[in-house]
């Protein structure tokens, strides 16, 4: 073809990136690789490997090392044996490591995207532009956190020894956002690659050894779900990073429920791509275009979800279709590719399997007219319309090229379909109308709002999800909490509870026959004093054995009215801050009407001096979250694009609250009041020991104009009660204060909608002392981080 024809045609000729350098590093290994632990590497302790496949051909790429129980533990020795001494290094030197390695990743970046090409299949140009370079930038930015840490946090430790699993679909970036705050914030790492797609780690553990790295802060054990789930069972690890498949995210929360490791997951999304009609069609589309067509559709922040304006649905689904007939698919090392191969034959299948599910539920699909390569794995780009919210295309996670349209009429039901789903990972948000973008991206159950943009991330950008995309945060400032605890919690001594067991019905009754009895109290649901399902109740003694009173034993029913009084109320959440605190400064006030009758009544089971000490420091206590209430604030973000991210505070939603026994009622003020402060719902059940304490605070809430149903109180045994709210699928996080075997089962309970556990972790917090029990760390727990980006300029 001649140079003018071209010009006619403008067809794309071949631009391939020489694999070259790559290939010649897999030669220099002799295409085969060991474990990297202890900074050598060691054959794996079973002398087994796998293959590892280059998806866009199919050609074997190489054989590695599956890690074994045996091997991880060896990795878990040499990260402890490296601990002590990596986290007491200053946080210069720790920082000049973390700086060594963002060079190192920026001087072999070209090897670096072409492996990752290789042996996952995503295009080339996305690897180079997108991967690797914000792999550099998570050491960058760490490496500054790791210079100002004790400045900034200078009440934290590390959490020690952590186990890192990552997925397949952004090999290295995914390293990076677990190893550069992990080793930032001075822990020590054993991290496990996916199976198809172990190179690049194992590869950054080269550039370790190159940086100098001291031999066992990082260690790379490959293998499949086997190797992973050793590390997640470890006895010496002390917290576990996930990244992958909600399917697992559950199984290794189940997993860790009995231990104390700390945890957090990313998983799986389905997030709604919404375009208004005032929207810059084009532009939504070319976002479409990066949201669902990125990475073949593998992506768990994908846009997998459109959701029309039905007025624009038309010509909207006509541009959509022009432009999907001009992505180019094929070989992933070609520069000019915008859909390279399926990482795998079994996602593969099961792309496939998924489309043929949807359009048996009724979508309808359409495919563009594009010849996919003869050899290697690939799917057309897909758009399934006329799909039904509830069609499964519509609910799960695909992990593929598969756009699933739908259509709304109102922003209020763009809402509405929008967070339709279990999920909650990201969103996209397309309208020139600043006031409708910003008012839906508030509704938004997300951990990002894109506003007329996509895919954007950024180190200084925390980014996690809601619901059953999982919980914490990578990037940021909470994205590092995630890896550091407390000093004084690390080393609080055990709590240690005293079991009350449920009574018998008989001794209720007999109870019950009981003149005399000074007063009962009632269950307090939607601000209203309610009687107990059971009808029962159950008797309340003093320090001296003698019988106090009643009070109601709350069952699961209870449990359940509670929690939807608490979804009513959540409304709550949308007041203004400066409005929760003026509720707030009325309940302190309220409480110190009522100070010497409540200290009376207190005293009888915990002692005037004790009684007098929780009134009085919780009367401080509830005006510390007042001031509180407008002052945890969120942040904006200056990534490095023409964007600002606003982070915003939100509140987690219903919050269930199992309260400290011993101090009834600073206890219940301690965790109750953080999280009104900034917003949730809260179903508690207050001290199982004097829980006749509920009295006197729903007298402070109904005559201090809190919403009714903002907080809820079910009295009862814990032993009852905590698996109803850890299991009900309309609470979105629960604390628990309590012994080892509570904190266990409320984190095993809690596995089916994913709540967000957060617990003493069996030891004991010091109520009355306001450094360990109140401030931020509470008010960290009791919001989860919203990024809205905005872009700025023509
Ligand atoms: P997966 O969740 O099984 O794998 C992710 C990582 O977890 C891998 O390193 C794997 O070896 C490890 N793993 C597997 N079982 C484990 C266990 N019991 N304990 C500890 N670690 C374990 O994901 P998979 O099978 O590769 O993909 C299945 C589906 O999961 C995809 O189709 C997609 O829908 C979803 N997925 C979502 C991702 C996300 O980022 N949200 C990433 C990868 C997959």
């Amino acid at each position: 073809m001649s140079i003018a024809e071209k010009f006619v045609s403008m067809e794309y000729g071949p631009a391939p990136e020489d694999p070259k350098e790559a290939i010649s590093w897999l030669e220099r290994h002799h295409r085969r690789f060991d474990l990297f632990i202890g900074g050598v590497w060691k054959a794996p302790e079973r002398g087994e490997y796998f293959d590892t496949f280059d998806p866009s051909n199919g050609e074997k790429l190489a054989d590695v090392a599956q890690g074994s129980a045996g091997d991880i533990d060896a990795a878990v020795k040499a990260a402890r044996a490296a601990s002590d001494k990596w986290r007491s290094l200053t946080p210069h030197a720790r920082a000049r490591y973390l700086y060594a390695l963002a060079r190192l990743v920026q001087k072999h970046s070209r090897l670096l995207a072409v492996l990752e090409t290789m042996d996952n299949g995503k295009p080339i140009r996305e690897s180079r532009d997108i991967d690797i370079p914000l792999v550099a930038r998570h050491f960058y930015y760490h490496a500054g956190w790791a210079q100002i840490l004790p400045q900034e946090f200078p009440e934290h430790e590390p959490c020690g020894v952590v186990g890192q699993i990552i997925p397949w679909n952004f090999p290295l970036l995914m390293l990076a956002w677990k190893i550069a705050p992990a080793l930032a914030t001075g822990n020590t790492v054993v991290l496990k690659p996916a199976e198809f797609t172990p190179l690049t780690a194992l590869l950054f553990a080269e550039l370790c050894q190159e940086a100098g790295l001291p031999a066992g802060v990082v260690n790379i054990v490959t293998g499949d779900g086997s190797t992973g789930e050793a590390l997640v069972k470890h006895p010496d690890i002390d917290k576990i990073a996930f990244t992958g498949s909600t399917e697992v995210g559950r199984a290794i929360r189940g997993a860790t429920a009995a231990s104390h490791k700390r945890l957090s997951l990313e998983l799986g999304g389905k997030s709604p791509f919404i375009i208004f009609e005032d929207a810059d069609l084009d532009s939504a589309v070319e976002g479409l275009v990066d949201g669902i067509w990125f990475n073949q559709g593998q992506v768990c922040c994908a846009g997998s979800r459109l959701l029309m304006q039905e007025s624009i649905a038309e010509p909207l689904i006509s541009k959509i279709r022009d432009r999907m007939s001009t992505l180019r698919i094929g070989a992933p090392l070609d520069k000019a590719i915008d859909i390279g191969a399926i990482v795998a034959r079994v996602q593969l299948d099961r792309i496939q399997h998924m489309v043929e599910q949807g359009v048996a539920e009724g979508a309808s699909c359409w495919q563009p007219n594009v010849a996919l390569p003869a050899r290697g794995l690939y799917f057309p780009p897909t758009l399934l319309s006329n799909v039904h919210p509830t069609s499964i295309v519509a609910q799960q996670e695909i992990f593929g090229p598969v756009l699933a349209a739908m259509t709304f009429r109102t922003p209020r039901e763009a809402v509405e379909l929008a967070n339709n789903t279990v999920y909650g990972l990201a969103s996209c948000v397309w309208s020139e109308n600043v006031n409708v973008a910003l008012h839906v991206a508030a509704q938004l159950k997300a951990g990002v709002v894109w506003v007329n943009c996509t895919n954007l991330f950024d180190a200084a950008c925390g980014f996690g999800g809601y619901r059953e995309s999982g919980y914490g945060r990578e990037g940021g400032r909470e994205g590092l909490l995630e890896y550091m605890e407390p000093k004084w919690l690390k080393h609080a001594p055990k709590l240690l509870v005293a079991k009350t067991e449920a009574v018998d019905e008989s001794e209720h009754l007999a109870e019950a026959r009981t003149p005399s009895v000074d007063r009962t109290v009632k269950l307090y649901i939607g601000g209203k004093q309610a009687r107990p399902d059971s009808g029962y109740s159950f008797p309340v003694r003093a320090a001296d054995g003698s019988l106090l009173g009643e009070a109601p034993l709350g069952n699961r029913k209870d449990i359940r009215n509670a929690v939807e009084a608490a979804r009513k109320a959540e409304g709550w959440g949308k007041t203004t801050a400066h409005n929760r605190a003026q509720v707030l400064y009325y309940c302190a006030e309220n409480l110190s009407l009522r100070r010497s009758e409540t200290i009376h009544r207190l005293a009888a089971v915990v002692g005037e001096e004790q009684a007098t000490r929780e009134i009085d420091l919780g009367i401080e206590r509830i005006f510390s979250y007042a001031a509180w209430a407008d002052k945890f604030d969120g942040a904006v973000h200056n990534p490095p694009f023409r964007n600002i991210a606003i982070a915003m505070n939100e509140p987690i939603g219903t919050v269930g609250v199992i309260c400290p026994s011993e101090v009834p009622l600073l206890g219940f003020l301690s965790l109750v009041m953080p999280l009104l402060a900034m917003g949730n719902a809260v179903v508690a059940v207050p001290s199982e020991k004097y829980p006749l304490i509920t009295g006197d605070i729903y007298q402070i809430f109904d005559t201090s104009d809190l919403p009714g149903g903002a907080v809820n109180i079910v009295t009862g045994y814990v032993s009852q009660l905590l698996k109803t709210l850890a299991e009900h699928d309309d609470i979105d996080g629960i604390w628990v204060y309590g012994d080892d075997a509570t904190v266990a089962s409320a984190k095993a309970m809690s596995i089916g909608n994913l709540k967000q556990v957060w617990t003493n972790e069996g030891k004991t917090i010091d109520w009355f002392n306001p450094k360990v029990a109140e401030g931020r760390w509470f008010l960290e727990h009791a919001t989860q981080v919203k990024n809205i980006w905005v872009p700025y300029g023509e």
